[in-house]
């Protein structure tokens, strides 16, 4: 079975556009695949140095939602990444082989510097997000890497250092490749993009009143200030999340309500709330049986760790060997 590998940053709460864009991907891959998935706490560092109270929520929320959104600890590894030491050995070892002008050279570099202007970000180990996101795909030696159009750029750099790598010491990594998943955008409940820095996110953990009232406060098309006013649908950010969330006839009959001032926009999202809830409820049952009993998610971490920590100890002594190191 190939393997594939894929993980996400601690930096704060999962959200429906992670569910839907990631979460539920991954859970298919789990079947045909020997997935590993992790989360990438010491990437969170990179940024979030500053605020470690924040990052150690967010681990657990992480692990918990992986889980929660129908990871199967019996059918793929769920581990983190501080508790795999080897992947800072290697790390360490790619940095002696990885140009420095390569690592500038990532969009993601300088864009991000810009999006969290608030933070100091003239870091080594920010400058080393990629090389340390390398580390994590590689010491798998995994085949396929599961990630939005955002992460192409790391890939592609990935490819490039396990290419040096091997040109220089022999072939011990095979070259990963995108799983780039088609997905629909999730807006925010603004109609911007979901994303926890716009402030417009519906998270996992939020409560089903606070799914609710998000909802019921959403911006719809501005013209339809009555209830008798028509809409256009397409304006209002309420029916592009029921592109995501609805079924075509669901679309079909709020779009025409919306049209015709047939519906108010209550009723419109009503059914999206219905919906929304009904993908939300199994993962809000998981999530409280995991959150209430912190041994049973310990012990599926601990026992995901010890097997990924196998995995990247022999690719370590491989690499070890390779550089002439004992
Ligand atoms: N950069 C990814 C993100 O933004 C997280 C990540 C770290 C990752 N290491 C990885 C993703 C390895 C895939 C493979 O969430």
């Amino acid at each position: 079975m190939d393997r594939v590998l894929s993980g996400m940053q601690s930096s704060g709460k999962v959200h429906l556009g992670n569910l839907v864009g990631a979460l539920q991907n991954w859970v298919k891959l789990q079947e045909k695949y020997d997935c590993y998935y992790f989360v990438a706490d010491w990437h969170a560092l990179t940024t979030g140095y500053a605020n470690p109270a924040a990052l150690h929520d967010s681990v657990i929320d992480l692990l918990v939602n992986y889980i929660a959104a129908g990871l199967d600890p019996d059918k793929c590894t769920i581990f983190l990444q501080s508790r795999i030491l080897e992947h800072a050995e290697l790390h360490l070892l790619l940095s002696m082989i990885t140009p420095v002008g390569w690592l500038e050279r990532v969009p993601t570099y300088k864009e991000k510097q810009q999006e969290l202007q608030d933070r100091d970000l003239s870091n080594y180990g920010f400058l080393g997000y990629p090389l340390l996101q390398t580390a994590d795909i590689i010491i798998y030696r995994a085949k396929y890497v599961p990630v939005g159009v955002d992460q192409v750029p790391h890939l592609e750099i990935s490819r490039e250092i396990a290419r040096r790598f091997n040109n220089f010491y022999g072939e011990v990594f095979p070259e990963p490749d995108a799983l780039l998943t088609q997905f629909p955008k999730v807006p925010g409940v603004d109609g911007r993009k979901m994303s926890k820095s716009y402030g417009n996110a519906i998270y996992l953990s939020d409560s089903p009143k606070e799914v609710e009232q998000k909802i019921r406060t959403m911006t719809t098309d501005p013209a339809r200030v009555k209830r008798t006013d028509k809409g256009d649908p397409e304006l209002s950010p309420v029916f592009q999340l029921h592109k995501v969330f609805s079924t075509k006839e669901e679309q079909a009959e709020v779009a025409e309500g919306c049209r015709t001032a047939g519906i108010g926009c209550i009723d419109c999202k009503k059914v999206l709330i219905k919906n929304v809830f009904t993908m939300l409820e199994p993962i809000w049952q998981k999530r409280a049986e995991l959150l209430n009993n912190p041994d049973q998610l310990h012990a599926i971490v601990d026992k995901g760790n010890d097997k990924a920590r196998k995995v990247a100890q022999e690719t370590m002594q491989l690499v070890r060997k390779a550089m002439g190191l004992y």
